[in-house]
């Protein structure tokens, strides 16, 4: 059953219209209230903070409803796939899940399979879905999550597929329930969607227009999370430093940063921030605030005047420098991650080598680096481009190997240091040390006791490595 597709055009607009606060969102058919008694879940999350922030929420939607959740995706009675579409590897990923799960699905016909996420508002996407795997029984997208119980009880008593995907998005949802897995550090959305329309990227037509939370509410859930001995949060979204540019309250990124600095929870992050929106305010907030931690994200995607200029990022390289140059001055000793493209249509060798430039100039501490990927509906996929795939992967490589210097260059600055870690739990790769990231973000590993799990711990520092620093607990 079709209620709403997935709508390229409509997702294009940017309406002036009001968004509204809605402050209980979450209506649950009277007979669904106890529908997942004895009944197990299982959300596999693709992509970004926005997503796992978004699964947060599904979680608790679903035990607002008696579902428990389990571990192995085998025995659950409803498995969701919140997606990502922002390269084509990673729709790869979900697509090989997808049919992972139809061989599921054959013994276990009563299994409801859904997928939701930045996938799903792809028109494409949805098309080859309708054809292709019609064992999906559920579709929905990033703008009527709080749809879910309506969505599953007719996917409950449909037999064709359900496709509910709104393009044009709605308002801001409030008071979702919500089941964080972490009990010490949490992701705080702050804005949802993209106004950005940065030339290769698909998420302003996935996650709509932007549209801020109110300051009020912000400050009410990082205080509930403090009081609830929430140790670090991260405060989320596409480009947070366009936080208020929509809501009429007047308050900015930086009076949004200060108010939750002044709340006194020990870490604050943010993710992501564009060069365009950074202003000198927030810089100073920034380098006022010790619980603001020295750690900066900012994204440059390339090194060259005239791809940037393609690529719809209203900067210089010019201005990126003298912004990156600003904030390490505000917060001495800071490290600086970045994200970069390479291989964006039609870059030539001496455009890619200043990349390199950029990198080399910033030393980075940390890159995300990517091969451009090529969108459909985005403006750069519609560009001709010359560079061959092979070009783009040895550049990419090129590129990795300046990254890596830098890496295990600026992880040389705490050699011998004592730095503050907050203690995740066991290391992913070696269960006998725990692993933690320091306030540089450094991911530090140790030998010490479970009961220092969730806790800030004095580590001095005995080995460097590029990815990753080993340490003595001091406590
Ligand atoms: N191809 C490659 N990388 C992309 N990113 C976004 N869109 C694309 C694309 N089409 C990268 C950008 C962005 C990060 C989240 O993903 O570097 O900052
Ligand atoms: Fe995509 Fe640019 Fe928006 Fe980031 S700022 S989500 S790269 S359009």
């Amino acid at each position: 059953m079709i209620k709403n597709m997935p709508d390229l055009k409509k997702a294009q607009v940017r309406r002036k219209h009001d968004v509204s606060i809605i402050e209980n969102s979450l209506n649950i058919p009277e007979d669904m209230v106890n529908i997942g008694q004895n009944k197990y879940y299982h959300i596999v999350t693709y992509g970004c903070q926005a997503n796992e922030r978004d699964t947060e929420t599904m979680n608790g939607i679903l035990e607002e409803m008696g579902y428990t959740y389990i571990e192995d995706a085998n025995k659950a009675d409803v498995v969701l796939l919140n997606t990502c579409a922002v390269r084509d590897n990673a729709e790869q990923k979900v697509f090989g899940k997808v049919g992972a799960i139809k061989t599921l699905k054959k013994t276990r016909p009563d299994l409801i399979f859904g997928l939701c996420g930045c996938m799903a508002q792809e028109e494409a996407t949805v098309n080859e879905i309708l054809k292709k795997y019609q064992h999906i029984d559920l579709v929905f997208g990033t703008h009527n999550i709080n749809d879910l119980p309506q969505l599953l009880k007719e996917a409950l008593n449909e037999q064709t597929t359900i496709i509910d995907v709104k393009s044009e998005e709605g308002d801001v949802y409030e008071n979702l329930p919500t089941r964080r897995d972490n009990h010490y550090k949490a992701w705080v959305n702050v804005m949802f969607g993209c106004d950005k329309f940065c030339t290769y990227c698909i998420v302003p037509y996935t996650r709509g227009t932007e549209r801020s939370r109110s300051l009020s509410h912000i400050l009410e859930e990082v205080k509930e999370l403090k009081d609830s001995g929430y140790q670090e949060i991260t405060l989320l979204g596409q480009n947070v430093n366009a936080y208020g540019k929509d809501l009429d309250e007047g308050n900015d990124f930086a009076i949004l940063l200060e108010e939750v600095a002044k709340i006194g929870i020990p870490r604050i992050r943010f993710m992501s921030s564009h060069p365009w929106d950074f202003t000198d305010e927030m810089i100073r907030v920034i380098g006022q605030y010790d619980n603001i931690m020295p750690f900066i994200h900012l994204p440059v995607q390339a090194g060259n005047d005239d791809i940037l200029k393609i690529m719809n990022r209203q900067y210089t390289i010019e201005q990126y420098k003298e912004l990156f140059n600003k904030l390490k001055e505000a917060k001495v000793n800071a490290s600086f991650s970045t994200d970069i493209i390479v291989g964006f249509p039609n870059e030539t060798e001496e455009q890619f080598l200043q990349t390199l430039d950029i990198v080399e100039y910033c030393q980075f501490d940390n890159a995300f680096t990517f091969v451009y990927s090529p969108r459909e509906g985005t403006p750069a996929a519609r560009m001709d481009d010359n560079v061959p795939l092979e070009e783009k992967k040895d550049r990419l490589q090129r590129l990795n190997k300046v990254v890596n210097k830098y890496m295990q260059q600026q992880n040389e600055r705490f050699d011998g240091e004592i730095v503050n870690v907050l203690v995740d739990g066991p290391s992913k790769k070696d269960k006998t040390v725990l692993s933690g990231y320091s306030q540089h973000n450094k991911l530090v590993n140790f030998k010490g006791d479970d009961s220092l799990i969730g806790q800030i711990i004095p580590v001095k520092i005995t080995k460097v490595k590029t990815w990753s620093l080993e340490g003595e607990v001091l406590v």
